[in-house]
């Protein structure tokens, strides 16, 4: 029986359908990429979340673990890394781990403004640069649109200023897509971060049409709607026919279902298991299923 490992390098090897990312180390693994619309730059299609994992303050061993969880991600291609200053510690471990490894310019930072007021909002935007221990960040998002009206002038002035590359939104409910549909509609977006899984599927019917019509990048956030996918399925053995989808696990099956869809630019799961990373990696290497292949993994899945 293959390790997971073996199994990933097996699949990489195989995978000469993916393309290459620009950020990717020469001989680093290879994932498939999407296009972020705003520039037609290419960005691999898993991420890694931080929320509740990476917020472990000074805590030494499991620092340890999230270092060597950060380098790995990093050689199997990774790059998007998400945080917030909602999440605790963790823009701070990011930012220390990353530069204690190295690993920056390899890494594309997503974080977000979560306050209120066009003051206190710049003083967490400059909190979290100086935590990321980066002068400027790949994507700045206004947390679940808080105060958003405030802080859209100010971050479309640190993108002219090149303080950050992309703007964007991001919420985890459907109770928001109506707000969401307005502001895809009539503000210039880079990003949307939304949640979209098996679990969740609204925002691919009403929110990922627009902004693909709007050249906007999605990132799919709580891709396992924060677990609960695989309590849904943990009687149950993943079926055989998945392999010919190139899933080989039920993560993967979840994953690959989201990234079928083709205005997903990302998807991030989280956690702090370096076995689980490496199967989420997995579910972003060769060519990504489509449209048809989705509705087969949706059925194998039970939705
Ligand atoms: N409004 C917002 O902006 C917003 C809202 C929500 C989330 N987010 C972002 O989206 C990220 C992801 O969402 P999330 O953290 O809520 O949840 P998630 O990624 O949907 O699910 C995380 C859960 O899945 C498990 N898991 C991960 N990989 C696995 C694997 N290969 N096999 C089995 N179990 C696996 C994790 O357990 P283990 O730890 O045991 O692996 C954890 O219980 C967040 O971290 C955050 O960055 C943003």
């Amino acid at each position: 029986m293959p390790s997971r490992r073996n199994f990933l390098q097996h699949t990489i090897a195989l995978s000469g359908l993916a393309m290459m990312s620009p950020l990717a180390h020469a001989a680093a693994p290879s994932p498939a990429t999407r296009i972020i619309p705003a520039d037609g730059r290419r960005l691999a299609v898993v991420g890694l979340g931080t929320w509740q994992t990476f917020d472990v303050g000074t805590n030494a061993a499991a620092r340890d673990n999230l270092g060597k969880l950060l380098s790995r991600f990093v050689e199997l291609g990774g790059e998007v890394i998400d945080s917030s200053p909602m999440y605790g510690s963790s823009e701070s471990v990011v930012g220390d781990l990353v530069s204690e490894r190295k690993l920056r310019e390899r890494l594309f930072f997503a974080t977000k403004v979560w306050t209120s007021g066009k003051a206190a909002g710049i003083a967490q935007m400059e909190e979290s640069l100086r935590r990321l221990k980066s002068p400027r960040i790949e994507l700045m998002q206004i947390h679940n649109l808080q105060d958003w009206k405030l802080h859209l002038p100010v971050l479309r002035e640190w993108k002219a200023a090149e303080r950050i590359r992309y703007l964007g939104i991001t919420h985890y409910s459907r109770g928001a897509y109506a707000e969401i549909e307005d502001i895809l509609r009539t503000e210039p977006l880079d990003f949307l971060q939304i949640n979209y899984s098996l679990a969740e599927q609204e925002s691919a019917r009403r929110l990922l049409p627009l902004a693909a019509e709007h050249g906007v990048a999605v990132i799919a956030n709580q891709p396992f709607a924060a677990g609960a996918l695989f309590s849904r399925v943990k009687d149950r053995t993943l079926p055989a026919a998945a392999a010919d989808h190139g899933c080989r696990s039920w993560a993967q099956l979840f994953l690959r279902w989201i990234l079928a869809h083709s205005a997903v630019t990302c998807a991030i799961p989280a956690s702090n298991r370096i076995e689980h990373l490496e199967d989420n990696m997995a579910a972003g290497m060769g060519a990504l299923p489509g449209f048809e292949e989705q509705k087969a993994l949706a059925r194998m899945a039970g939705f």
